[in-house]
């Protein structure tokens, strides 16, 4: 009786294990000739140029100091670190042998022309919305690259994560493959910038929350998450800052990187906009600005404006004439010359710290890694430098955030401020 019982769990174990392994396999598809630069319209190219601008490839496909597309990159996740792989048309090394076919299926599947599955941290989820012409202009701009022998390096996930067919399951449970489907009761400004969003430029790779096994949160599209040691603000409706993100501001962020009223990008978000969105038409500039107007609600906040200018304004004056609260004093002798407001509101490029998100977020941590670092000049507006305040004490910094934060807006103080500078630190090694 008892064998029979084994008998029959091994029978379903195997049989289980068998169709699993049916679920996961995926064919080869055969290599071709690396087909000739030559071969493609010049059109095809330049749109696949500004596609691949607008999905950063660059920024995960080269390595530090490495040929651009050569991969090499690491990125670091909870399950270990994860490397890019070379998507130069090298036929040895990268996507030469890759036909039109394997790279349709690399990008809207994430399988690998071996039939390998691709892990996540190859944004296929979002990759899988694009049109098959957008695919394809992507493949000519990749196949008229200079071809870079450069194999790729072994990932650091441990067994058995690193058993690629694994990732069938992860598919069954998370991915849902498809190309955009526009939504008719919309205008086609937003359809636009929804489809861009959505798909080549992923942005919620880095601003909706993920689930324990790494996949994106289903209904908390953009709802803010960590990414990098830094917070990639919500996007949605939560958004903290009391200055609604309207289309002008969204349009001047993603083509400048530089909004008057919010700030600048800064930390993961300044390569998105730099080496990012920024290379797209104006049309889809204000296709994506329509989007998250949208999502985050700014048509429906009519007046907001200019009641965050208000209250902003009155703040300021906490920071003029003599002080008799110590980290008032603080402020105003570090940060004060620069962050004020003249007359007519935020002075352009220095902004307000009432309305800026990094004072507005429930969590500090990029408002403390602003004062360490200060904004890079190639991060931040041209001409002009948020400096570094690494050579502050920890309890210097824990001051000033927590001052901000009391006196900037009307959110529940920051707990353990002293501690997260110490952390911020030992992370990075920014000594005082
Ligand atoms: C967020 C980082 C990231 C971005 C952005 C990104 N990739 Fe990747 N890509 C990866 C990683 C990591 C892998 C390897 C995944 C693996 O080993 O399973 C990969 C794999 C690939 C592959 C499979 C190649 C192979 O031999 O394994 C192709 C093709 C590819 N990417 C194309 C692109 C294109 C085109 C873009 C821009 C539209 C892009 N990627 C943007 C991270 C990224
Ligand atoms: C690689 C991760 C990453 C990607 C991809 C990304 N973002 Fe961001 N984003 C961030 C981070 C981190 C910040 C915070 C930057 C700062 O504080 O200066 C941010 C900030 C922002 C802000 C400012 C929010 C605020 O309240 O201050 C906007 C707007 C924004 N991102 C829009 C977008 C859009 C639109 C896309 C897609 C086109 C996108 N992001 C893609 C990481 C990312
Ligand atoms: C010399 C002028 C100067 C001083 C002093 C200065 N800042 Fe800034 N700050 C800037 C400028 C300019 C920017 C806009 C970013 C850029 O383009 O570099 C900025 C940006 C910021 C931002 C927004 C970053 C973002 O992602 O949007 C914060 C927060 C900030 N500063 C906080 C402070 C604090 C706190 C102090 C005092 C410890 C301080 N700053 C001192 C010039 C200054």
């Amino acid at each position: 009786m008892r064998k029979r019982v084994i008998i029959g769990l091994l029978v379903a174990v195997v049989l289980g294990l068998a169709g699993f392994g049916a679920l996961a396999w995926r064919p080869a598809i055969a290599r071709v000739e690396t087909p000739a630069p030559s071969s493609f319209a010049p059109a095809l190219v330049a749109r696949g140029q500004a596609l691949a601008g607008a999905g950063y490839c660059a920024s995960c496909h080269t390595a530090k100091g490495g040929e651009p597309f050569a991969g090499g990159y690491a990125m670091e996740t909870q399950f270990g670190t994860i490397y890019s792989t070379n998507i130069t048309p090298d036929p040895k090394t990268g996507i030469g042998a890759w036909s039109p076919q394997a790279f349709r299926r690399a990008m809207h599947e994430g399988v690998r022309r071996d039939g390998a599955h691709l892990l996540p941290a190859f944004p296929y989820n979002h990759f899988t919305k694009l049109t098959d012409d957008d695919v394809d202009a992507l493949y000519a701009y990749m196949m008229t690259r200079p071809a870079i022998e450069a194999p790729s390096r072994r990932n650091g996930i441990p067994f058995p994560l690193n058993i690629r067919a694994l990732q069938a399951g992860w598919k069954l449970l998370f991915f849902r493959p498809g190309r955009f489907e526009a939504d008719a009761t919309r205008s086609a400004d937003w359809n636009r910038g929804a489809y861009l969003a959505q798909g080549v430029s992923h942005c919620g790779a880095c601003h909706t929350p993920r689930n324990l096994l790494g996949a994106e949160k289903r209904g908390q599209a953009y709802a803010g998450a960590p990414i990098d040691r830094w917070f990639a603000p919500p996007l949605n409706r939560a958004n903290p800052s009391p200055a609604p993100w309207d289309q002008a501001e969204l349009t001047a962020y993603l083509r400048t990187g530089v909004s008057r009223y919010h700030g600048v990008a800064a930390g993961p978000m300044a390569p998105v906009v730099h080496d990012g969105v920024s290379q797209l038409p104006d049309a889809d500039i204000r296709a994506l600005a329509v989007y998250f107007a949208e999502q985050g609600g700014a048509t429906s906040r009519d007046g907001e404006l200019e009641a965050a200018l208000r209250r902003a304004a009155v703040a300021n004056r906490l920071n003029v004439g003599r002080q008799s609260d110590p980290s008032a004093r603080l402020y105003t002798a570090a940060c004060a010359s620069c962050h004020y407001n003249g007359q007519g509101g935020p002075a352009p490029l220095r902004p307000d710290l009432a309305l800026n998100s990094a004072v507005n977020l429930d969590d500090p941590t990029n408002l403390l890694r602003v004062i360490l670092h200060g904004v890079a000049a190639k991060e931040g507006a041209p001409g002009v430098v948020m400096p570094a305040f690494g050579h502050f004490s920890d309890a210097e910094i824990a001051r000033l955030a927590a001052y901000l934060r009391a006196t900037r807006t009307d959110k529940a103080a920051w707990p353990n401020l002293e501690k997260k500078v110490a952390a911020i630190r030992e992370e990075e090694k920014v000594t005082p």
